[in-house]
């Protein structure tokens, strides 16, 4: 897919007509980041927003004791970085890149005319964040009310539908997180994460790859989340 068809899935563009979301590409900066690259650090100062153009980007916090959430993986057509546009204050989590990976910036004083001018566009950044704020609010309550294999299957299924692909042997889910990310993902220890995995691969409802999991019973993984 082309810069623009991905830009045209973004919150930011789905509002505007052809002309406009031309006017607004203008002030779009491209740039890449190498797997493993911190683009912005919880804290600093932020003055631009991003859309993932290709590969995958993770959000994470730190805690004190060095002991890390990651709060959400990003990939193509998503949006990150808004947070600091609309309340501006430093950076609410870090971004890491989890591949190799191309991005879409545009300066948070760029994007404020449009914000003013165009309610729409406002109006389909609003449903992102609301959208968002419906996630992290699911997030917490798994936390409270569900177990960790609960929270593993929901975390599995909510990242096949944004990366997962039919293949032969199943839905294939190429989520590029190693061990230890999937459990700060679910907010457990790597220990009872992989138990679990291990437990739905022993029934048959997947297969554990590299970063991957091929999932082989879809029915049976969201009865298990619920
Ligand atoms: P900003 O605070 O500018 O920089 C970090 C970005 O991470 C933030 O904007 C949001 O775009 C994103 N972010 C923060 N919290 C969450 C969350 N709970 N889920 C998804 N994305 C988030």
């Amino acid at each position: 897919m082309d810069t623009d068809d991905v830009l045209g899935k973004a919150p930011l563009f789905a509002a505007l007509d052809r002309e406009s979301a031309a006017a607004l590409r203008a002030g779009v900066s491209e740039m890449n980041l190498p797997k493993g690259r911190t683009l912005f650090r919880e804290g600093d100062s932020g003055d631009r927003l991003y859309v993932v153009l290709e590969g995958k980007i993770k959000l994470v916090r730190t805690s004190v004791d060095g002991r890390e959430n990651l709060l959400s993986v990003l990939g193509p057509g998503e949006m990150f970085g808004e947070l600091s546009l609309f309340d501006p204050r430093p950076r609410t989590a870090t971004a890491v890149a989890l591949t190799d990976v191309r991005l879409a910036g545009l300066g948070h004083d760029d994007l404020r005319p449009w914000l003013t001018g165009r309610p729409e566009v406002a109006l389909h950044l609003l449903r992102a964040l609301a959208q968002r704020l419906r996630r992290t609010n699911d997030v917490m309550a798994d936390l409270v009310f569900t177990d960790v294999p609960g929270r593993v299957a929901k975390a599995l299924l909510d990242l096949a539908e944004r990366f997962g692909r039919q293949s032969e042997s199943g839905l294939l889910v190429h989520h590029d997180l190693t061990q230890e990310e999937l459990a700060q993902l679910v907010g457990a220890s790597r220990e009872t994460v992989n138990k679990a995995l291990a437990d739905f691969a022993q029934r048959g409802w997947l297969r554990i790859e590299a970063k991957a999991v091929v999932i082989l019973d879809v029915e049976r993984l969201y009865n298990r989340s619920r």
